[in-house]
């Protein structure tokens, strides 16, 4: 028997997902479905003055018009980090208009066609207020709200003392960098099909999630209902990045039109509703000073930022993450302000702060070390942490190999210093690098394993396939503890009714649910163990032992967490509440590193820029699935020439709406913007102390430092520091890129 584990494996969904066999929430089908369209407020702030559904009631099947007048009451939900929702305030409650594309009715008809046709017909008459934007607010020098205490204590980090650190520096730099807000845009649309059981009080969804578990508990507390009277299926999700981490009004609605209507009712968010109420990456203003020696060695980094959230809600991931991390400065101040705009509620998204956090600081020490007259290469592994810099040995560092084996499959020795030197006709060519962290988050999970007589095996868990590998992981580890080829390992997935699992996110699956797996497996090979003959042999499959002894199947469930996470913690994530443990622990600082090279080529006159080559190196302790794990670094890093040149929620400065809510507004990047030299890879990392599979997070890894890669390349390509993305033709062109929006 070989080994499974570390073998180069094809996704085991992949013929499912490519056939149509792969059945997603909205592709539930029933007698008696119902369809249902969502009214959005075409106003950003203030009040429904009026609303009158007589016309679309007319109209021949539609079965209901649900606002704030006659549907039912709701009970409050949390929010994350201390609840499972995506948005605290519920649906159709009120006649208050927090964002445009807030729902004011909800349309119930026959077809989806008749309600979208009768959603149109709703009259709805608004008091307008002038809405709050970021734009606006930040021109008028706003600077944010505190934090509250409670989650300052989670953002904000100290270390030393920044005043006296950039007095001692030889050399600072100060600047301001600018994010716009994003939409993940994931292939499956927001969807949720509800049936409700009259006779049972019973309620069963379908719907396009990342955490059935939280996606229960969001709904029973905003119903009134127990957790067991709701089921959550999602066997497959058709990609998230965090969007469908948290549950938002869409869902909630279909349930309540299925218990108020009694018929099932299914909900398919349009594209355009998916950007204005479906989350968003916050928009970010963050003012950087780092300070450093002669020779590089910094002296302070101060971090701070102005991140969006919304009117409802306090949403942040903190910008300054990766600050703390990155370089080994005794003095580091980061600070965290909020500021509430008419938006929907900013939400995860992959790497969700690590992404905007890095490009500031990447930028910021690019910036130093043109100042210090230093390759940032040097600059960078002058500072290399040797354990975290708050004094925590690291459970395992790869970022000096990654900055060693990077450059030398780049050849970023040959680097020119000066910018615009590099040159193929009229084109300039620039190199950039930058470095990325992202913290190795675990969580507990249980995993119920069973072994057939036939030789086939199936492994149950309530997380989710939501296009990272997982169900070909848990075959894989499956697989291994069996002695089983992968294809005789099925994977059930995506069942509230299945061994509990925590939110599909922070790029903890491989990390929680992989041991979980291994234990189960482990165990149920003992019990099979257990039944056989003296004198067996060993290389004999454990199904003929269940056959020699006439048992037809046997079943193990068992649970894996990290030691910080008791019983009580376990009882809390099956309830549908986020737990977890943080990557720094008593005794450790548990990271993934990752560095990249970037090659861009500019062409002045255009102000295009296209990214050429690419040489990636990540470190992750050990690569379970080196298909797999590819492929993700792969998805980040195409998320992040996206965000460097491409995406960005466009305002409508005076009316506070999206002008960019449609893909052909909202550009991401596609094939074409890949480059053919394309070199990802990981280097080699052991680390015991992670978890029991040695295995640290990749899904988010590879976005982190990227766009700050792209944007040093193009200061060295063209002399030009643009401390804002997306780097678009127009800013690169324009005297003063800043007022380019
Ligand atoms: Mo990730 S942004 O935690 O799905």
């Amino acid at each position: 028997m070989s080994a499974r584990i570390g073998q180069p494996t094809p996704r085991i969904e992949g013929r499912a997902k490519v056939t149509g066999a792969a059945r997603y929430a909205a592709e539930r089908t029933l007698p008696g479905l119902h369809h249902a369209v969502i009214v959005p407020a075409t106003v950003a702030a203030g009040r429904v003055t009026s609303l009158d559904a007589g016309v679309a009631l007319a109209l021949d099947g539609v079965l209901a018009v649900l606002d704030h007048r006659n549907a039912p009451r709701l009970g409050p939900v949390k929010i994350f980090p201390l609840g499972p929702a995506g948005e605290g305030r519920m649906p159709l409650q009120d006649d208050r208009i927090a964002y445009a594309g807030q729902a004011v009715a909800l349309v119930i008809a026959h077809t989806p066609e008749i309600a979208a046709h009768a959603a149109g017909l709703v009259r709805v008459t608004y008091a307008a207020e002038p809405p709050r934007t970021m734009a606006a607010l930040m021109e008028a020098g706003e600077r944010g709200d505190e934090l509250p205490e409670p989650l300052r204590k989670i953002t904000d980090a100290t270390r030393g003392d920044v005043a006296r650190g950039l007095a001692e520096a030889d050399v600072t730099v100060e600047g301001t960098w600018e994010t716009p807000s994003h939409i993940h845009n994931a292939l499956e649309l927001a969807a949720t099909v509800a049936e409700w059981d009259a006779d049972t009080g019973t309620l069963l969804l379908h719907d396009s999630t990342q955490w059935v578990l939280g996606a229960r508990r969001t709904v029973a507390d905003a119903l009134g209902l127990a957790l067991d009277k709701v089921r959550v299926l999602c066997p497959f999700t058709g990609g998230g990045f965090g969007s469908k981490c948290f549950t938002w009004p869409h869902t909630i609605l279909a349930a309540v039109a299925a218990r108020q209507l009694g018929v099932p009712v299914r909900i398919v968010q349009p594209r355009s509703q998916t950007h204005t109420s479906f989350g968003n990456r916050p928009q970010v203003r963050q003012v950087l000073t780092l300070g450093a020696l002669r020779d590089g060695t910094l002296t302070a980094i101060r971090h701070h930022a102005i991140e969006q959230t919304s009117v409802m809600d306090s949403f942040i991931r903190p910008a300054g993450e990766v600050s703390e991390v990155l370089y080994a400065t005794p003095n580091l101040e980061t600070r965290h302000r909020m500021l509430p705009v008419n938006s929907s509620t900013p939400t995860n998204m992959r790497a969700p702060a690590e992404s905007f956090g890095s490009f500031a600081l990447e930028g910021a020490m690019d910036e130093l070390a043109e100042a210090l007259g230093m390759d940032p290469l040097a600059l960078r592994r002058r500072n290399l942490p040797a354990a975290h810099p708050d004094g925590l040995p690291w459970s395992s560092c790869g970022l000096g190999a990654c900055y060693h084996e990077g450059a030398a499959a780049f050849g970023w020795d040959q680097r020119p210093m000066q910018p615009g030197t590099l040159r193929d006709g009229d084109t300039l060519i620039g190199w950039g690098m930058a470095a990325g962290c992202y913290g190795s988050y675990r969580s507990q999970a249980a995993v119920r394993a069973t072994l057939h007589a036939d030789g086939t095996a199936e492994v149950a868990c309530a997380t989710h396939e939501i296009g990272s590998g997982t169900a070909t992981l848990m075959a894989m580890v499956a697989a291994e503890e069996l002695g089983l080829e992968v294809d005789r390992v099925t994977v059930l997935l995506g069942d509230t009714d299945l061994p509990a699992a925590p939110v599909h996110g922070a790029s903890r699956t491989a990390a929680t649910i992989g041991p979980a797996v291994q234990a189960a497996a482990r165990a149920l090979r003992h019990r099979v163990l257990a039944l056989a003959a003296p004198g067996r042999n060993e290389a004999a499959p454990l199904a003929d032992v269940l056959r020699a002894a006439g048992v037809a199947q046997l079943t193990s469930e068992e649970r894996a967490g990290p030691p910080e996470l008791d019983d009580a913690a376990f009882a809390t994530m099956a309830s549908g509440i986020n737990t977890i443990r943080q990557p720094k622990t008593k005794t450790a600082a548990m990271y993934a590193f990752c560095a990249h090279f970037v090659e861009v080529r500019v062409r002045p006159a255009r102000g295009e820029i296209r990214v050429s080559r690419i040489v990636s190196r990540l470190g992750a302790g050990r690569i379970l699935n080196p298909t797999g794990a590819r492929s993700q670094a792969l998805g980040s890093i195409v998320f992040g020439i996206g965000m460097a040149l491409h995406e960005a929620v466009v305002w409508d400065p005076a009316l506070g709406r999206q002008v960019s809510a449609s893909p052909t507004d909202y550009h991401i990047a596609g094939g074409p913007d890949v480059p053919q030299a394309l070199d990802i890879g990981f280097v080699e990392e052991r680390d015991e102390l992670v978890n029991e599979l040695d295995a640290k997070g990749v899904a988010e890894l590879g976005l982190v430092g990227f766009a700050g890669a792209v944007a040093n390349a193009v200061w060295h390509a063209t002399g030009r520091r643009i401390r804002q993305v997306p780097i678009t033709p127009a800013v690169l062109l324009s005297p003063t890129p800043g007022a380019v929006r």
